[in-house]
């Protein structure tokens, strides 16, 4: 058990498809959990239901059956205008494909979210500023998605989760478009969300490179939670036992 306080309760959550005349159960009354200040990832094989998983986690698509609490809040009960509100005051959302507007800067892209959450157009420049300062890209404010590497994207897509200092962020793939370098600056930023600043963080991802980053590693498989495991970072003292530390270390991430 996490000793931080839980940020997301989900219990018995069921979804199913309808393809043709038959359905399709993408979860099977799945239970969740994640924390404040953890990083919790998501892995499982392609059409596991991962995505769906984390859309019905998020508000963005109601389970068929099922209770999602979050902050304390029981997210599918709330009426449409108040969902919305949630996600735009709470949660922060990073997919794989950025998802960011062709005809936007950078500093715009991220302004206009912390606009739509009610703050003045100065205050949202200067968030938004210290935002992509924070991911690094200073010298890119006034450059428009097609003058972007696919890192630089990626990073204004978490500047922009990140503007609103979101309690929950929610990330799908965040590197998979991404070379190995940029994977990495990627998650230590995700990661940085929840030990900084204190997020529940719920990361979709298939590579096992990030693992090293979660606080928790959570297996879907055909629409059931297989594994549920702890990573323990603790021993990162280098002592004088350190080499036989590194060989125990993380025994669960071998052969995932
Ligand atoms: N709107 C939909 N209508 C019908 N079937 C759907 C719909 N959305 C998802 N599915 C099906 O549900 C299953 C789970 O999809 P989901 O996107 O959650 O998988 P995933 O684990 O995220 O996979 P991937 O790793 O490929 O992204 C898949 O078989 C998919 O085809
Ligand atoms: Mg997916």
């Amino acid at each position: 058990m996490s000793s931080n306080p839980t940020a997301i309760q989900a219990h018995g959550v069921y979804k199913r498809f309808k393809t043709g005349r038959t359905h399709i159960e993408v979860l099977k009354r799945v239970d969740f959990d994640a924390s404040h200040g953890e990083v919790t990832m998501v892995m499982g094989p392609s059409g596991s239901g991962k995505s769906t998983l984390v859309a019905a986690l998020s508000g963005l698509l109601k389970p068929d059956e099922g209770k999602v609490r979050a902050l304390d809040q029981d997210v599918w009960g709330l009426r449409s205008g108040r969902l919305d509100r949630f996600r735009l005051d709470h949660c922060g959302f990073i997919f794989q494909g950025f998802n960011l507007f062709s005809a936007l800067t950078a500093l715009q892209q991220v302004e206009i979210i912390l606009k739509y959450q009610g703050h003045s157009k100065k205050v949202a420049r200067e968030k938004a500023a210290n935002a992509l300062m924070e991911v690094g890209l200073e010298t890119k404010l006034n450059q428009r998605p097609s003058e972007l590497s696919g890192g630089e994207k990626q990073r204004v897509a978490i500047a922009r989760a990140l503007a609103k200092d979101p309690r929950l962020l929610f990330a799908d793939e965040p590197t998979s478009a991404l070379d190995g370098e940029n994977g990495q600056i990627v998650i230590k930023l995700i990661q940085r969300a929840a030990k900084q600043y204190g997020a529940a963080v719920i990361c979709v991802t298939h590579d096992p490179r990030l693992e090293a980053y979660a606080d928790r590693v959570i297996h879907l498989e055909d629409g059931r939670i297989l594994d549920d495991r702890r990573v323990d970072h603790t021993p990162a003292d280098p002592g004088p036992h350190a080499n036989a530390d590194a060989d125990h270390r993380q025994p669960a991430l071998i052969g995932a």
